[in-house]
């Protein structure tokens, strides 16, 4: 996987359109066409000083979990510890909220405000689910830990 040219592809992406939930849904839908094992690719958008996440754009099934509390799951427990969650075996996984039967592994990047100089607070998060178990590499997790820093810098700018 050329992982570097697809990183490149996702930053002019973003710079297509102007509103974040358009370029965020860009990034869903060619991501989960050019990764063949991204099965489903979404972000969790965290809501202020709630510990609340809730479903952003996403490509792939519909999915229940349209808000999860920081904690419960693979994403409330990534977006409570601030860190990367890869997990390779989603069955081995106690707490961990099934969307579908078909999902076998997943991984979950924590999105944080770009450069803060104060403490880092976290904005949303990138959820990948595969139908493939151990689809997640190291690879991907520098890939998607990159493409993170990307979103919270694309982010900021419109905001600004
Ligand atoms: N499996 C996730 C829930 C979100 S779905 O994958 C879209 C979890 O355990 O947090």
């Amino acid at each position: 996987m050329d992982y570097d040219s697809i990183f490149t592809e996702c930053a002019s992406l973003l710079h297509k359109e102007n509103t974040i939930l358009h370029n965020l849904k860009a990034l869903c839908d060619y991501l989960h066409k050019a990764i063949p094992h991204y099965d489903w690719f979404g972000f969790y958008i965290a809501k202020k000083d709630k510990h609340e996440l809730v479903l952003g754009p996403y490509c792939g099934e519909s999915t229940d979990h349209v808000s999860i509390p920081f904690g419960k799951g693979i994403c409330g427990q990534a977006a409570e510890t601030q860190k990367t969650f890869l997990v390779s075996d989603v069955s081995k996984e106690e707490n961990y909220l099934a969307c579908s039967i078909k999902v076998k592994s997943e991984i979950v990047v924590p999105i944080f405000t770009p450069n803060s100089k104060q403490e880092k607070k976290i904005i949303g998060e990138i959820d990948i689910d595969s139908h493939t178990i151990n689809a997640f590499t190291k690879d991907d997790e520098t890939f998607l830990q990159k493409l993170s820093i990307l979103v919270a810098e694309n982010i900021a700018s419109i905001q600004q």
